[in-house]
């Protein structure tokens, strides 16, 4: 019997199949109830008690690896014929999931993009602050309904930190530490104290631009006014400057552009005008240069700030703020083509 276990044993080392027929054959052969196995199994029965042992513990190796060759045998005609059959190369690809870029963000870079050519670079400040880097230095009058509770969100009653109400903070921040020539833009997050509906919220976002050199005018200003507008929303845009009133600037105006839905004849959008308001603006009150450091006297400056959802709504038509923060797939998937 040892003999007839050790040729087996050889056998199985040379076993070969090509088809799934062939496979299924050897296994008939050597592990089905007539089987070679079953027949050795049964063979002993009328082993020697003596040799019982050793014969057993053999029988049982090669009933293994008639089971591992087999296996093997399996699994190496699966890899091979599952090349042959799996790969369909007529099949339509599968569709390919792009993220998209949040609207704000595609409205903010093109701002940044826009400034950027301009020579103006990126500043960044903190969305937490204090009172004087957001109202006082920026000549905000001590009785100023901003700093009311009502208005600007205060972290602890008492305590002089807060959430800052507009990116002119900013402005002071980089005033205080760099001597002109100073061309920044600011895009950051801002937060106000207002009942959320579709046309405010607690939070949204701002872009400033801060410019100090020697005899920087009113007339650069409106220079670039005209290039931005015209860069965001085509060469044929219009703008206008109305004067306004800011406690950091002086003289202040706010910039309307044409309506670029009816191009300025008037519609439903504008409310039949044909102009839309989009930023605030102005020269640097002397004062604000003073309180960071800059001697007024050399320097002059001009500033502006803009909100993003303001921008992005005229470009995009959202008409409702709230979509801009409830991450809602459907919304965002429309932007999937924006850069
Ligand atoms: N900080 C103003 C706001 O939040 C916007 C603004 C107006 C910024 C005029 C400026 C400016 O830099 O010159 O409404």
């Amino acid at each position: 019997m040892i003999n007839k276990i050790k040729e087996l044993s050889a056998e199985i080392d040379s076993l070969k199949a090509q088809t799934k027929d062939e496979l299924e054959a050897l296994r008939i052969k050597y592990l089905s109830k007539k089987g070679e196995i079953s027949s050795l199994m049964n063979d002993f029965r009328n082993v020697a008690a003596e040799e019982k042992k050793e014969i057993g513990m053999r029988l049982n190796e090669l009933k293994n690896k008639v089971q591992d060759k087999i296996n093997e045998l399996k699994e190496s005609f699966e890899s091979i014929s599952g090349n042959d059959n799996s790969i369909d190369l007529t099949r339509t690809s599968y569709p390919y999931h792009v993220g998209a870029r949040h609207p704000l963000s595609i409205v903010k870079k093109e701002l940044c993009d826009i400034f950027g050519r301009l020579g103006f670079s990126i500043a960044e400040g903190p969305e937490i602050e204090d009172d004087w880097h957001v109202f006082t230095s920026l000549n905000f009058a001590e009785d100023h309904p901003a700093r009311d509770m009502q208005d600007t969100f205060f972290i602890q009653q008492g305590i002089d930190v807060l959430l800052r109400t507009h990116t002119s903070s900013v402005q002071t921040r980089v005033m205080e530490k760099t001597q002109p020539p100073i061309r920044i833009i600011c895009p950051g997050r801002v937060y106000r104290n207002e009942a959320i509906s579709y046309r405010a919220h607690c939070f949204f976002h701002q872009v400033e631009a801060l410019y100090v050199d020697k005899n920087v005018s009113f007339a650069d200003l409106r220079q670039t006014l005209m290039f931005v507008a015209k860069e965001l929303f085509g060469q044929e845009t219009k703008i206008r400057l109305r004067p306004s009133y800011f406690p950091f600037t002086e003289p202040s105006a706010e910039m309307d552009i044409s309506c670029n839905l009816c191009g300025g004849k008037g519609c439903p959008f504008c409310k039949h005008t044909g102009w839309v308001e989009i930023l605030g603006c102005g020269m640097v009150d002397p004062n604000v240069l003073e309180n960071c450091g800059i001697d007024s006297k050399i320097y002059s400056g001009y500033a502006l700030g803009m909100g993003i959802e303001r921008i992005t709504n005229l470009k995009y038509r959202v008409k409702d703020l709230r979509m801009f923060s409830e991450n809602d797939v459907r919304f965002l998937k429309q932007f999937e083509s924006a850069y």
